[in-house]
């Protein structure tokens, strides 16, 4: 099973502000959800409370629950206490090849920290933001890429981006 995760980084590596999303770029959200679509996704226990309640839990898919809190509980969804009981849920209950990491930025650091990811699907947006939370730093000779979208700002969607992805050298 490969391990997946997902993100839509500025050029500033800003990718959030008060538990929210900081730009509204319907395209990307559409590449986000057909990506993750049919496939488990795991997320830390904020960036669960900072998608708003009606689109949660994220339809078509297992929404996994990373908390230290042993207490904490959310309708539709797998709660977990560690990065690896998320992993070893999903090997154990779900069919799938690929599983997604969708955030926020404590949970992808763990992740990348502790070496877990195989790949990674960046939406590079061409524009800086003000905020609060980062994606973490990459050493990108780690990883091959390829472009797989490439957007001029318009109308709906305000910003310039392109989507890469990157799966680890071996
Ligand atoms: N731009 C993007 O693509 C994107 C994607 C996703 C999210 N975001 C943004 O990211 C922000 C949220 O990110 P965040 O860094 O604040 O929080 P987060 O990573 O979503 O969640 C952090 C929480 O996960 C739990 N956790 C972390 N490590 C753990 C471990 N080793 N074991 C058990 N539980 C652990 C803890 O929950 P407890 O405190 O409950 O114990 C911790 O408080 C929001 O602004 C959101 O909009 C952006």
């Amino acid at each position: 099973m490969i391990i997946s995760l997902i993100v839509a980084v500025p050029e500033n590596g800003v990718i959030g502000k008060n538990n929210q999303l900081i730009w509204h770029l319907p395209k990307d959200m559409k590449f986000f959800m057909e990506t993750t679509s049919n496939h488990p996704v795991i997320m830390g226990r904020k960036n669960y409370e900072s998608i708003p309640e009606k689109y949660r839990p994220l339809k078509n898919r297992e929404n996994i629950i990373i908390t230290r809190n042993k207490r904490f509980k959310a309708d539709g969804c797998t709660v977990v206490h560690s990065l690896e009981d998320s992993i070893q849920y999903v090997k154990n209950n779900i069919s799938t090849k690929e599983v997604f990491i969708i955030g926020g930025g404590e949970i992808y650091k763990r992740f990348l920290d502790k070496d877990l990811i195989d790949r990674m699907y960046i939406t590079h947006i061409k524009s800086t933001f003000d905020g609060d939370t980062y994606f973490p730093k990459l050493d990108f000779n780690k990883w091959t890429s390829s472009k797989i979208m490439t957007h001029k700002k318009d109308d709906q969607n305000p910003h310039d981006f392109e989507v890469v992805v990157y799966n680890k050298k071996n």
